[in-house]
């Protein structure tokens, strides 16, 4: 079964966030597994790009409403991440080393997807299933089915579209609809939503099955899906929810070399307290003390907000008796107020505001607890890694955090669990771990109880395999 990946992002080639990690992940367990699966990626101008070799195996235009684009394919040679990569390469739109935030990304993101399909179609592909993920390349279920471009050879193709992120739509308006090429006016009603065309909102309609991360979130987007909950309720029967797996590759706390000691899951005590030493020593903290981290970008879905009042009011309650360490970007106010708590607590407080792929593995490592207070969780991947590191996760009862998370007091637990996204809730669950941690023999027994969870993608492979084996029946 042939399978082409369509995203926006990519690890190691281009990473803000999960997106990466899944799309880098998901399809080499799937080549492994026997199936033939690719990514398709825009092409960046970063190190992963610079540091490999490519061969171009297309050349060609595409129109975006009145311009001509000249793109070209670009395939890495060995497929050293475990599957074929191809890059769409087009001068002056899709040659930039940053993945989001330019003035024309809906032009990008448009670009990108009618040259694929152009590629698709007019070298004469037949993939079994083209997957896509996030609204970046939402147009494409639609525009296979419903241009005269590419009906003809592409409508049987089945699409799947995972949502990784329902809050963000990549709404534009009706002046951008002369990017598409001519669509079949009768079906031009499934691009909109409320009054705009509406990425996320019209792959839903025209794939013929869409995931979320995880299968929690499957039932939280007909609740809140910023303006979607309708949409949601009404294809409910087209969705299904499968959890992301973690690359246990990449994620593995006995040979990783981004941190000082291996972990051993059977007795994790020594290498954690080697991590927590390196971890602590490289930031002056005490390693005594529990130490309590947050990774993660910057934003209010995170809950990254709430921080500053709750790390505060929990350093002046557990005066000298706590560590905390952040890890993150993003919003600007939220960093300096983060950056500026350092200055009250001068002895039990650091921040690392930026991206940092080598420090965050460190700190999974040598943490003893990992803060997750989300208001929006897709599936989250922080506390899948925390699990395979043997750090505590302590997380809202939210999306992907529900269903991979049981509280330490409920039977086979051994994370931290809250309700709400509230600072009054974060420190209630910074009281409980400062308190658990006083037992160190217990926190150990709940290391041990973590680490041999399974979370590895062997298991969300095989769904998917299922859910595309389901769409395309052996006549
Ligand atoms: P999201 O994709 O919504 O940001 P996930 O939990 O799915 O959340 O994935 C976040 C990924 O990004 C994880 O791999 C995490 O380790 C990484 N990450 C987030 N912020 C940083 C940072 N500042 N430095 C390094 N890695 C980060
Ligand atoms: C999104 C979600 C996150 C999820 C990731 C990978 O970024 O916010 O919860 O883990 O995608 O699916």
């Amino acid at each position: 079964m042939k399978i082409y990946h369509l995203a926006a992002e990519c690890y190691p080639v281009a990473k803000v966030g999960g997106l990466a990690d899944v799309v880098g992940a998901l399809p080499k367990y799937q080549n492994e597994a026997g199936l033939h699966a690719s990514v398709v990626l825009p092409f960046y101008d970063r190190k992963f790009v610079q540091e490999s070799e490519f061969d171009v195996v297309f050349v060609a235009s595409t129109l975006l409403g009145k311009k001509r684009y000249e793109f070209e394919i670009w395939k890495e040679r060995t497929n050293k991440l475990g599957f074929e990569l191809y890059l769409i390469f087009i001068p002056g739109l899709l040659d930039r080393p940053e993945i989001y935030s330019y003035p024309d990304e809906r032009e990008q993101f448009i670009a990108f997807q009618l040259a694929f399909l152009d590629w698709i179609n007019w070298s004469q592909q037949s993939p079994d299933i083209i997957h896509c993920h996030d609204h970046h390349v939402g147009l494409i279920p639609f525009l296979m089915k419903h241009s005269a471009l590419y009906h003809k050879r592409l409508s049987k193709i089945k699409t799947v579209f995972t949502i990784h992120n329902g809050q963000y739509h990549g709404a534009f308006g009706y002046e951008k609809f002369d990017y598409l090429p001519e669509v079949d006016m009768r079906f031009a009603g499934l691009l909109d939503w409320n009054g705009g065309i509406n990425p996320l909102a019209c792959a839903v309609k025209c794939c013929d099955k869409y995931t979320t991360v995880s299968p929690s979130y499957l039932h939280e987007l007909t609740v809140r899906s910023n303006g979607l909950e309708y949409l949601f309720y009404i294809e409910g029967a087209k969705g299904q929810g499968i959890i992301n797996g973690i690359d246990t590759d990449v994620w593995n706390p006995v040979t990783d070399p981004m941190i000082k000691a291996p972990i051993d899951a059977l007795d994790p005590e020594e290498g954690k307290v080697k991590n927590k030493k390196a971890l602590c020593a490289r930031f002056d903290l005490d390693p005594e003390l529990p130490l309590i981290s947050f990774i993660g970008r910057l934003v209010v879905e995170k809950g990254a907000d709430l921080l500053p009042e709750a790390f505060s009011r929990s350093l002046r309650q557990h005066a000298g008796k706590v560590n905390i360490l952040m890890l993150g970007a993003g919003d600007q106010d939220t960093a300096d107020a983060l950056v500026e708590l350092k200055e009250w607590f001068p002895d039990n407080y650091r921040t690392y505001v930026g991206y940092n792929e080598q420090l965050a593995h460190q700190v999974y490592a040598g943490s003893d607890f990992l803060l997750m207070p989300s208001r929006v969780e897709p599936c989250g991947l922080n506390q899948l890694y925390s699990l395979r590191y043997g750090t505590v996760p302590m997380v809202r009862r939210t999306g992907g955090l529900i269903d991979t998370v049981i509280d330490f007091g409920e039977e086979d637990g051994y994370g931290i669990c809250f309700d709400q996204s509230t600072a009054d809730d974060i420190c209630y669950s910074i009281d409980r771990a400062v308190e658990l941690y006083q037992n160190i023999d217990h926190v150990d027994e709940l290391r041990q109880r973590m680490m041999a969870l399974d979370y590895s993608w062997t298991r969300s492979a095989q769904q998917y395999t299922q859910l595309y084996e389901s769409l395309t029946p052996i006549i």
